[in-house]
């Protein structure tokens, strides 16, 4: 009977750690780099988009409160993803510390979860991705007819002379007293624009870590300019119209309606809820340390660098969004763009569309390195079928991983309306880090001597903290998703039933008494 809570040695992992030449992964990354991936995988839907449809619907301008509570437990859960990255320098992330500290079972259920918050992850982004393209051709006059740029059956209306997907405008056609039906419409067919962005990121993945790392440096430059000048411009406008931002706060914290949610306090939650979207990302800096120069030292600085930057930007952004409009008129598709309009700069759409396109596209970048990754980290211990742990002898990338995860989430992104996923992605991501926060307190307790070249602080407050304030955003997301979560995990245990069990390398270890030992790629 194999023991389904054995854990990986550590000496093992970390002789993995240490692995150099052509069949292990590059050392390439230094802390700016890792600061950089962490931004790049935060800034994009959260902040773009979701800012407006919470602070409308559920906490106005004490939005700003939602980002604190939010960032408060992303903080707690990154000092802990912290530690553990920087003791176990490894590609798998959350996998490997589960495999470490709370045994295989443990192990395979978050390593198949993460594929929720990575892979599904990617998908759902490229989605939302290829409509800002798709609008941003427009403005240049280039059309793509709407069954290339659609997923099958998604409904697409002609209006204003542009093809716009009908979810993205029909609050504004409610609002102008419009019946869609009376528009042109068409249907989605393939979604070609989302794949096609899937294969370019695919394809810088697989080239080079190096590559990958410099080209989303180069959007992360992008997006967060973005995000200044609108700090800027905005900034500028309330000091010299200070009246009439003073308005748009008052109230700052709307009362409650008499529903959980609603406005008041419990709004302020809710909102937190759906915001903590904007977050997810941080944590994908630690499945790149198997790539990092100096992983005890540069991990912490990757992950909560990367985190204090855009908690302060979102915080920032969210007083000067609500400063400049009224919060009730911000559920839009695009609540940024709203608020430099309002600044009388007419190219702030524009602007704003470059950005979200950037921050999308350097968060598919990240997220499909954190599959990969993951992916990787599992066939090393057999979990998986080995091919996925080869690595290109000329790029040093686990490219046959890479390319297996950007086939499936580019036909994923293409052919599923994927919108009802997001909220997996959420759920999946704060599981992962329940199971992080509990691994860093069992591993305290039961190998206390381990050298630690980054701790937690406040140990056991931080990941107590850290896992409470997850499980409560899970608690506030609805019944189904919970529901598909399930579902996932079960399909998810069969696999590991029929294959991963009878084929892991610990296991097999465990049984034949062999000498536990790195696996070298001739095996
Ligand atoms: N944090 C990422 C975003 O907001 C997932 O798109």
């Amino acid at each position: 009977m194999a023991n389904l809570l054995a854990k990986k040695p550590l000496n093992l992992i970390m002789s993995e750690a240490h692995e150099t030449g052509e069949h292990s992964l590059k050392r390439a990354l230094g802390p700016g780099n890792l600061v950089s991936l962490g931004i790049g995988a935060i800034i994009g839907t959260g902040i773009f988009v979701l800012t407006g449809a919470a602070s409308a619907q559920y906490a106005g301008p004490a939005i700003v409160f939602s980002f604190m509570l939010a960032a408060v437990g992303c903080v707690f859960a990154g000092l802990c993803y912290a530690e553990f990255a920087s003791m176990i320098p490894i590609a798998g992330s959350a996998y490997t510390y589960g495999y470490a500290t709370l045994g295989e079972i443990f192990a395979w259920i978050i390593g198949w979860d993460l594929i929720l918050e990575y892979a599904f992850g990617a998908a759902t982004v490229a989605s939302g991705w290829s409509g800002y393209v798709l609008s941003l051709l427009q403005d240049f006059h280039i059309h793509i007819p709407p069954w290339l740029a659609g997923t099958p059956g998604a409904p697409f209306v002609m209006y204003n002379g542009r093809w716009e997907a009908l979810g993205r405008i029909s609050k504004t056609l409610a609002a102008k007293g419009i019946d869609p039906a009376t528009l042109p419409h068409q249907s989605g067919v393939f979604n070609l624009v989302a794949f096609l962005g899937i294969a370019a990121v695919t394809t810088i993945l697989v080239i080079g870590i190096k590559e990958s790392a410099n080209a989303n440096s180069l959007i992360v430059i992008v997006k967060v300019t973005v995000l200044l000048i609108f700090l800027a411009l905005g900034g500028s406008y309330i000091l010299k119209h200070f009246s009439e931002a003073t308005a748009n706060w008052t109230p700052f914290l709307p009362p409650n309606e008499g529903e959980f949610g609603k406005y008041g306090w419990t709004g302020v939650v809710r909102a937190a809820g759906v915001i903590f979207f904007a977050y997810i990302g941080f944590d994908a800096v630690s499945t790149a340390a198997q790539e990092a120069k100096n992983p005890k030292r540069d991990m912490p600085i990757g992950i909560l660098g990367s985190l204090v930057i855009c908690t302060i930007l979102y915080i920032l952004v969210a007083g000067v969004l609500t400063g400049l409009v009224k919060y009730d008129t911000l559920n839009v598709p695009d609540p940024i763009a709203i608020g430099i309009d309002k600044t009388g700069v007419r190219w702030g759409s524009l602007l704003v569309k470059l950005g979200a396109i950037c921050g999308l596209t350097s968060t598919m970048v990240v997220m499909l390195l954190g599959q990969s990754r993951v992916f990787f980290s599992m066939s090393r211990d057999h979990l998986l079928p080995e091919w996925f742990c080869t690595v290109h002898t000329k790029f040093r990338t686990p490219y046959i991983s890479s390319i297996c995860v950007g086939i499936f989430v580019a036909i994923f992104a293409s052919v599923i309306p994927i919108a009802i996923l997001g909220e997996l992605v959420s759920i999946g991501t704060l599981l992962a880090f329940v199971i992080v926060c509990a691994g860093v307190w069992v591993l305290r307790r039961t190998d206390p001597a381990l050298p630690r070249p980054f701790k937690t602080p406040l140990v056991p407050f931080v990941p107590i903290m850290g896992g409470l304030i997850s499980l409560l955003m899970m608690a506030g997301l609805p019944g189904d998703t919970w529901l598909r979560l399930i579902v996932w995990l079960i399909i998810g245990m069969v696999i590991y039933f029929f294959y991963g069990r009878h084929h892991s390398r610990v296991q097999v270890a465990e049984m034949t008494g062999e000498p536990k030992r790195a696996p070298s790629m001739a095996d």
